[in-house]
């Protein structure tokens, strides 16, 4: 349904050119769940937002790339096409529901005027379908609650009216920037519930990107691993569990918290994301790879096949075969 292409997206600042984007692919079918990892500053957002059409161009611009979306290349497409598209056939939920939602207009009208704008309803029958989605994202007492602004919801409410504004037209394909990031552990796993939930039963495709790697075998299906703007690793969910075939990959799996460590000290992957107006040569992970020889700090790897036999599973480093099996 959806694939990234060799995607390049750049910002230009007074400081010189930032490479926020180098060569991203990625792709998410009908039905599938691809969660996107990577440390702060990666290049997550700023790929889903070219996805959405809603980059800050300037100061980003993209430079290269396709996005194809049901077979068309949405860099091709007039605003106008891209604006029907967006909302109807593809919806993003952000972190922060406070500042996503409008505070002015009560929770009821905001759904309510998806249904007016998009399907031509009347006020009264998109108030009815605002109370429905309400009730489908298990807000209590919506009838009564649906007259409420957003600022008399708790983060938690907050965020499944986001959710609820995001299915409203039920579209095929939704992208969570880390939709439960600013809520309390205990809240984060029941909207991180119900947003799985609501993606089975209306069997769309989920891009959902996180930084808890702890909910991502849970809920994914696949896995992309971002490292300066590009993808270092793409797999099934099991495979990376099984045995990462990157060492940035291995990095975050042994920085998870388990239980059962309790006590010992966590493994942190030493060192600091680059500079994104001054990418190391070769693998920009070379300065911070315990594995990195020579030729790292020269070639950038190719992103290689790990599984050439089906091609879903692929990996940019030179000596993956070592990492997967050592
Ligand atoms: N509006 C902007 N102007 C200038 N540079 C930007 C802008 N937005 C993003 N960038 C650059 O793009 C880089 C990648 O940003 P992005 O928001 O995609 O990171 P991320 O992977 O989503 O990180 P996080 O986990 O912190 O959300 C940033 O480090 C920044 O240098
Ligand atoms: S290419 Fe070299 S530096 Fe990069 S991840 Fe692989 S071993 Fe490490
Ligand atoms: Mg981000």
């Amino acid at each position: 349904m959806l694939e990234v292409r060799d995607l390049h997206v750049e910002f230009r600042t007074r400081d010189g050119v930032a490479k926020a984007v180098n060569g991203v692919h990625y792709g998410v079918d009908e039905g599938q769940t691809l969660a996107v990892l990577g440390e702060s500053g990666s290049g997550k957002s700023v790929t889903a937002q070219a996805i959405m059409g809603i980059l800050d161009m300037p100061p980003g611009r993209i430079t290269g790339g396709e996005i194809l979306f049901k077979g068309q290349d949405l860099l091709r497409l007039k605003e106008e096409k891209r604006r029907k598209i967006r909302g109807a056939e593809m919806a993003m939920i952000f972190q922060d529901a406070l500042s996503s939602l409008n505070p002015v207009l009560s929770v009821g009208d905001q759904l309510g005027e998806m249904f007016v704008v998009h399907r031509g309803m009347s006020k009264k029958d998109a108030r009815a379908r605002a109370v429905e989605l309400m009730d489908r994202v298990r807000i209590p007492a919506a009838k009564e609650r649906v007259r409420d602004y957003p600022h008399q919801f708790s983060g938690g409410m907050r965020q499944r009216i986001m959710i609820a504004m995001a299915l409203a037209l039920e579209p095929a394909l939704i992208i969570a920037d880390e939709p439960t990031t600013a809520l309390d552990v205990t809240v984060q796993a029941q909207v991180m519930e119900l947003l799985a939930e609501l993606r089975r039963e209306l069997d769309m495709g989920l891009i959902l990107i996180t930084h808890d790697l702890g909910v991502v075998a849970d809920v994914a299906d696949r896995i992309a691993v971002m490292y300066a703007g590009r993808i270092v690793e793409s797999a099934p969910v099991h495979d990376i569990y099984k045995a990462p075939a990157h060492p940035y990959t291995r990095g975050l799996l042994d920085s998870i918290p388990r239980l059962h460590q309790k006590g010992q000290e966590l493994y942190a992957i030493k060192g600091l994301p680059p500079n994104l107006m001054n990418i190391p040569p070769g693998c920009a992970f070379n300065p911070r790879c315990p594995m990195a020889r020579d030729v790292c700090r020269t070639d950038v790897p190719p992103l290689d096949d790990v599984t050439p036999a089906d091609g879903t599973r692929v990996s940019a480093c030179h000596f993956w075969t070592e990492c997967l099996h050592g």
